[in-house]
């Protein structure tokens, strides 16, 4: 089996293995895990909270079983729902074995790990985020203080590494041994699909990257709280597409796209193609929907079947004329209702979690 594929698997396998311990030591029982049906999504998280606001509750990416808890007890401790969602999402980004996201993630071509994230805070409305960040393993907190010390949304590159060193980040190596050498695999293997493309039309089918090529992943956490004062924050934290060209950056640092947050409705994120989302500002549509009086696994359907009809490029559908690539949608309502949705896939799950537990929910979904 080709080392990625493995690497992801034992990973997923590793990651079940120990929140079911964490659970069964807090005392969560099974049945919890279980997970509810998509069209009961919203009800499972939802006994976390219908009507008033209930806080605290936290949805996630199914990579953020212990940061949704770590979040839960911050904000337990008194902590703001921004406080839990970066506190949950930091022990992502400083776990080797997570390639997705922060230290360990798999680098760009050039084996140069480059890291996006971003921050949005409910009671302020700021948001803060930096973009193609080298050397630092904590970007969603150099987020926050782009958020809270600067005037500015956005840092990328060597200036945000500037502006983490001058907050006293430590530039590190983040280019694991074990990235290093999925990274040289890759490089060995190179097809002639890669992210450059040649003049094409928008009927030509056979162009560029094959989007479902399981060598490459758009993997992300995306985590949002909702505090027990009822106030709403988002975080977003990638080390972004798998071997991308140096620079390029996805939706997880775009304010709109990678999250969005309005205190008075609910909160959103995403993981998965950046490109598709970065071209419809889904996280706001969804939030936007919410505001209209969608739950969030509808407003989450609703952003899929955009993106679904804004795809015109035949490249980046499959035989059946679907999309042939993925983006997962994650959000959170005022009320503390919960739910998400995907482009493609059955049985795919997300977190969510509140101060019973941490329970997996699964996603509604477009496309098999
Ligand atoms: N959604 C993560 C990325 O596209 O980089």
């Amino acid at each position: 089996m080709h080392n990625l594929r493995r690497a992801m698997i034992d990973r997923q396998h590793e990651s079940r293995r120990s929140f079911l311990k964490k659970a069964s030591l807090a005392g969560v029982g099974a049945s919890l895990v279980g997970g509810a049906s998509a069209s009961t999504a919203s009800a499972a998280a939802g006994a976390a909270g219908s009507g008033a606001a209930q806080g605290p509750v936290v949805v996630s990416s199914l990579n953020g079983r212990e940061a949704a808890q770590r979040a839960i007890e911050i904000m337990q401790d008194g902590g703001s729902a921004l406080d839990g969602a970066i506190a949950g999402v930091n022990l992502v980004e400083e776990d080797p074995d997570d390639i997705t996201v922060g230290y360990g993630g798999i680098p760009n071509e050039d084996g140069v790990v480059q890291l996006d994230a971003a921050v949005m805070d409910g009671p302020t409305h700021r948001a803060g985020s930096v973009a193609a960040l080298e050397g630092i393993k904590y970007p969603s907190r150099v987020a926050r203080l782009v958020m809270e010390r600067t005037d500015h949304a956005l840092l990328v590159g060597q200036g945000a590494q500037d502006f983490a060193k001058m907050h006293g980040f430590p530039i590190e190596n983040l280019l694991t041994e074990r990235a290093r050498e999925l990274w040289v695999e890759w490089k060995e293997t190179l097809s002639t699909e890669d992210d450059y493309l040649p003049p094409h039309d928008i009927d030509d089918e056979n162009i560029g990257a094959i989007m479902q090529d399981a060598t490459r992943h758009y993997g992300t956490i995306h985590c949002s709280a909702l505090d027990p004062n009822g106030n709403l924050g988002s975080v977003t934290t990638t080390s972004g597409l798998f071997y991308k060209i140096p620079g390029r950056v996805g939706d997880s640092p775009i304010i709109g796209a990678g999250l969005y947050c309005d205190n008075e409705v609910g909160a959103a994120g995403s993981t998965g193609r950046g490109e598709a989302n970065l071209q419809n500002l889904t996280s706001y549509l969804i939030v936007e929907r919410m505001r209209m009086g969608d739950t969030p696994e509808a407003a989450c359907l609703y952003a899929c079947r955009r993106i679904d009809e804004k795809t015109k490029m035949a490249r980046l559908r499959n035989d059946r004329g679907e999309p042939n690539f993925n983006v997962r949608f994650y959000a959170i309502s005022k009320q503390g209702e919960v739910g998400g949705a995907q482009l493609r896939g059955a049985d795919d799950r997300m977190i969510a979690a509140d101060a019973s537990g941490v329970r997996e929910i699964d996603l509604a979904y477009l496309y098999e």
